[in-house]
């Protein structure tokens, strides 16, 4: 057997950014490579030199990288700082006046709030949570709607020194529990309900009922009025509004040392109790700033579209802190892509004039499913930049996205990160490259990652292995909240505590672009070939008739593993007949893109995959369902119950 991860995907177009595009950049291809020589030959340099011109710093710092109790690595350590400074205060005397985030609620309600009323808001709430006893330190989760308040929130706490922790609203009474008792968080922020898919979730309902499940550390409540729906006060409860009532709209910030913690963050990963992931302040915010410089190239007179929920790192480093700490305007959406029809996401980047459109490969697919018909009714020449994170976005969609989005103008930013990385780390720099489908290309200046072999040592071109970071960086996870030791182990165990495990396989091309085949726990090994599910995902929605594709092994006496694979077809789902003609040609197709030994053993048919609520296929769950097996995971999060008695073969 062989130990690399073999490579079948040949994806060869080369995509040069416009001329124009190219020369307002704020770094050119020369820009790139003296920002690289310079982080490869003084790598403490690049980052001190950035951190102090990017970053106001209350009292400077003398030490750039503490790599003294590694892999506890800290960043400018002695320095002293405040996010909220950086990301409000900063900006009053210029910047006053412009729009720090202009905001559409799902049922079309518009505000837009100015640099000078989001700090006094951020302010007056910060006075708030003092007075109703939380302190330097504390933890305090978030369980709110996708509307400026949630980021009101987090600001708010990051001003004061307390330690947010954001807990999607999508999220159950239950999951919310056990996050709120890892964290031990002494407060939660929430909201009377939110708008969502035509409707109001009830948040608040929610956290009773977590509450009454136990929360013994929760002392109080605080609960916004989005939408009017009813709700029952509490003793712990008490309203937004009348916790900033007579609140001043000036607040000291309190000046915290560069590692002190900003945030929890909640990931799940593929198995096992979420982890609580932390980061720190002063790294974290330097990364926030520089890539969205970099990657999204933003100017003033941008409108920046980030659809991620603040319950997700992208909603924290390219919502709550990046765009706001380099002065940015910013669109927040409340709602989902398809209300009140599927041109909602078209119409908010026409109306609101976004330049600049940042969203998953899930919700790309999802729309690109619904037709070209949409995107056509809506005004998009305002955009002039492209971006995608989450997951591999396979060449079929970004092809989609390039032509009828961007109409061929726009680069496309594919940004590969993590929770754990805090922001961008191999991802376009687009004025500066040219981009190819599928690939997130080079990393950026000061990251320094490679493919290896299970030894640790760097593989050829084109071939596959582990992803890893050889360096640290400045915005990386300083822990695991509460497991130490699952730190050490999950992220630096692999190679002696040399490199970071980033847990995805990967290859590198001749270009030294980087191709993501997946998470290693998700490798296929078919008569000792180890081959990454995105490459057989990518040739079955290659199809024109398929929408959407998800692969996983089953055991098999002979190749070792099977591969079984989970079908969404554009219009509707075949079945009789239609589905064994449709199964045949599929088998063929990928024997055909890829070579016979990626061909599907076995191919069902589905209205829809089953997904986390961030979007990722839920690839535990279909591999049950691959093997028969009977189902123990909790269901209760998808969005559609009845597709895994489909994938089951039994509707
Ligand atoms: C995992 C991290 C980073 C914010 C959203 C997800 C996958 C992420 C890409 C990309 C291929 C990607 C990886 C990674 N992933 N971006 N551009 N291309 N794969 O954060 O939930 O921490 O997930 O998402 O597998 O390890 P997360």
């Amino acid at each position: 057997m062989s130990e690399n991860i073999e490579s079948v995907l040949n994806e060869t177009r080369l995509f040069e950014p416009a001329e124009d595009f190219v020369a307002r950049a704020r770094i050119k291809a020369v820009d790139l490579e003296a920002l690289h020589r310079k982080a490869e030959s003084d790598y403490e340099g690049f980052w001190g030199d950035l951190a102090r011109e990017e970053i106001d710093w209350h009292k400077p710092f003398t030490k750039t990288l503490d790599d003294s109790r590694a892999p506890h690595f800290g960043w400018f350590t002695d320095g002293l700082l405040n996010i909220s400074w950086n990301c409000l205060d900063r900006h009053l005397a210029q910047r006053g006046d412009q729009a720090a985030i202009i905001f559409e609620g799902e049922p079309g309600d518009t505000r837009r709030i100015s640099y000078r009323e989001l700090h006094a808001e951020v302010c007056r709430f910060a006075n708030g949570l003092k007075a109703q006893g939380v302190q330097k330190g504390d933890r305090v989760v978030i369980y709110m709607p996708m509307i400026p308040e949630a980021v009101v929130a987090m600001q708010a706490c990051a001003r004061i020194g307390a330690i947010h922790s954001v807990v999607f609203g999508g999220f159950s009474a239950e999951a919310l529990r056990d996050r709120v008792n890892d964290a031990g968080a002494k407060m939660i922020v929430t909201s009377d309900g939110g708008h969502r898919g035509g409707k109001v979730v009830e948040l608040k309902q929610a956290v009773d009922k977590a509450i009454d499940h136990g929360c013994p550390s929760i002392e109080k409540v605080v609960v916004f009025k989005r939408c009017g729906n009813d709700v029952v006060m509490r003793k712990e409860d008490v309203w937004w509004h009348d916790v900033i009532a007579g609140q001043a709209d000036q607040c000291d910030p309190e000046w915290v040392d560069a590692e002190h913690p900003l945030f929890l963050l909640y990931t799940s990963g593929s198995t096992g109790k979420p982890k609580g992931i932390q980061h720190a302040t002063g790294g974290y915010l330097l990364n926030a700033i520089v890539t969205n410089k970099w990657v999204f190239d933003m100017h003033d007179g941008d409108v920046f579209w980030c659809t991620a929920d603040v319950g997700w790192i992208t909603g924290h480093s390219y919502v709550a802190y990046g765009p706001l700490a380099i002065g940015g305007t910013e669109v927040i959406y409340e709602g989902t892509p398809t209300v009140p029809d599927a041109g909602r996401f078209w119409k908010v980047c026409q109306d609101h004039g976004v330049t600049i459109f940042y969203t998953a490969p899930t919700a790309i697919r999802a729309l690109m499913k619904l037709g070209e018909t949409w995107p056509e009714k809506y005004d998009l020449s305002k955009l002039r930049l492209l971006g995608t994170v989450g997951e591999p976005i396979n060449p079929e969609a970004w092809m989609w996205y390039h032509t009828v989005i961007g109409k061929e103008r726009c680069p496309i930013v594919d940004t590969w990160w993590q929770t754990e990385t805090g922001a961008h780390m191999i991802a376009p720099v687009p004025g500066a490259m040219p981009t190819k489908p599928g690939s997130c290309t080079r990393p950026l200046p000061g990251i320094i990652a490679d493919v290896v072999n299970e030894e640790g040592h760097p593989v050829g071109a084109n071939q596959g292995g582990l992803l890893v970071i050889k360096k640290p960086w400045p915005s990386m996870l300083r822990t695991i909240w509460g497991d130490d030791d699952r730190f050490r182990k999950t992220y630096w165990g692999q190679f002696g505590g040399k490199y970071y495990l980033a847990g995805d396989s990967a290859r590198r091309d001749e270009d030294g672009y980087f191709w993501i085949m997946g998470r290693i726990d998700d490798v296929l090994n078919v008569s000792g070939h180890r081959l990454g599910t995105m490459e057989v995902e990518s040739a079955l929605v290659a199809h024109p008739r398929v929408a959407e594709a998800a692969v996983v092994g089953r055991p098999h006496d002979v190749k070792g593993e099977a591969i079984v694979a989970f079908v969404i077809c554009k219009g509707e789902r075949p079945t009789g007949a239609t589905a064994e003609a449709m199964l045949k040609e599929l088998r063929e197709w990928v024997s055909q893109e890829i070579g016979p030994i990626a061909k599907p053993d076995d191919i069902r048919f589905a209205d829809n995959l089953p997904k986390t609520r961030s979007g990722k296929i839920m690839r535990r769950l279909l591999r049950s369902i691959a093997r028969g097996e009977e189902i123990t995971q909790d269901t209760s999060t998808l969005e559609n119950e009845q597709v895994v008695l489909q994938l089951q073969g039994k509707a």
